[in-house]
């Protein structure tokens, strides 16, 4: 089967609705029947397997042109792709024949540079890199006037000149505050979908955080709450809440942010076995309110299999009674307090006040949030929250980057 080719003096279509600029041209192209050697034009030698350039080719027979989603069932195939010949098309693209299909595939170069994995460092490392920070008297927290963002069209420059460097912060530092944005209530959910979708929960789309009669949370008191993360009662506690001031005329309240990577990689140095614990030991976290029963059981640090911080999960308020194996019982509860005091030491703490219009972007998965009690009688304290998914913040990143490539290739 021969498939039509796009003119050669066009690049063909990539498997996705990417831009990729030509960091470096294709000089040349070795191949043996499941490897085809490349060479850049910088020097750079990447090999692909004959299997991999199979199934990532951007034409219709592998990919759905209506949704850039694969439809090419490699298990489908008459045999194992194998490369007959190669060349490089006046367009610069690299052009395959397999076998025994006898189809003839075109490479965008882009592409399959940006997709190097003979030579990426880290396929997997963050689109930011994590920065872990320390509090103290004099920290503060990145702070960005977002007074044009709901003006600003949805896509357009203006938007993304505030939104770029705010979840920058969010994915690196793991929090941001926008000022001046509109203080009514309900703007909330205007704001946040310039991002992504809401998480709704058991409190609502919106919650809101004010001293309320027959409360069902802390939260809805004046009364001091410790330094924790929101709902670490569910399964997959929400990645990202925001809180957005409409009112604040009481005195105290003052909110505290810390960074519980931080912490965690400090506890690590002070005391291993502490550490250790918590990685392992998994705790009960409830929230058994009048209508609904959450329940979850975790360890309070979670690593990912590469042993990276991949979540805390601490409310001491909601932490339900301790189920674990007799023999880990007093050795989970002294690291509990050894982490505890920690994050009672004000070093790893910014402080700040909310003003009416100030929006915090928090990730909840790693940032523990606190605040002061306030004088209930002394004014009003006024704030919705929403949550959302840490993916939104990395898909709404990486359109930002996407429109930076778009730009690149449409200078060239
Ligand atoms: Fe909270």
């Amino acid at each position: 089967m021969t498939t039509e080719l796009s003119p050669a003096t066009e690049l063909p279509p990539t498997p996705d609705y990417d831009a990729w600029p030509i960091e470096a041209d294709i000089e040349t192209a070795d191949v043996t029947p499941r490897l085809v050697t490349v060479r850049w034009s910088d020097g750079r030698v990447s090999r692909y397997h004959s299997i991999w350039l199979r199934e990532n080719a951007g034409d219709e027979t592998t990919v759905n042109p209506a949704t850039r989603e694969r439809i090419l069932d490699l298990s489908r195939l008459p045999g194992w792709p194998e490369i007959a010949a190669a060349e490089i098309d006046d367009a610069g693209a690299l052009c395959l024949t397999f076998t025994p299909e006898d189809i003839r595939l075109r490479f965008h170069p882009g592409w399959l540079r940006a997709h190097d994995y003979d030579n990426a460092e880290d396929p997997e490392a963050p689109l930011v890199p994590v920065t872990l920070w320390n509090g103290g008297p004099d920290a503060a927290l990145d702070s960005l006037d977002a007074s044009g963002l709901l003006d600003s069209e949805k896509g357009s420059a203006a938007e993304e000149a505030i939104l770029a460097p705010a979840l920058e912060s969010v994915l690196g530092k793991g929090l941001v505050r926008l000022r001046n944005l509109p203080t009514q209530s309900g703007s909330l959910e205007t704001i946040a979908r310039r991002i992504g979708p809401i998480r709704p929960t058991n409190f609502g789309l919106l919650f809101d955080v004010k001293a309320k009669p027959n409360p069902d949370s802390n939260a809805y008191t004046s009364i001091a709450l410790p330094p924790h993360t929101d709902l670490p009662t569910r399964e997959y506690h929400p990645g990202l809440q925001m809180l957005h001031c409409l009112e604040n005329s009481v005195e105290g309240g003052e909110a505290v942010m810390l960074d519980g990577f931080a912490v965690a990689e400090a506890l690590r140095e002070r005391d291993p076995e502490a550490f250790d614990t918590l990685t392992r030991v998994h705790w009960c976290y409830a929230n058994t309110a009048k209508t609904t029963d959450y329940v979850w059981y975790s360890p309070m640090i979670r690593l990912d299999d590469r042993g990276a911080l991949l979540e805390v999960r601490i409310a001491d308020f909601l932490r339900g009674p301790l189920q674990a194996p007799f023999e880990d019982v007093e050795q989970a509860y002294a690291a509990l307090m050894t982490l505890q005091q920690m994050l009672r030491e004000p070093g790893f703490a910014i402080r700040f006040t909310y003003a009416p219009g100030d929006l915090v972007i928090f990730d909840n998965r790693r940032l523990l949030h606190a605040r002061d009690a306030f004088e209930g009688t002394s004014g009003h304290r006024w704030l919705q929250g929403c949550y959302m998914e840490r993916d939104e913040i990395r898909s709404r990143y990486r359109m930002v980057q996407r429109a930076g490539r778009v730009m690149r290739v449409g200078a060239r």
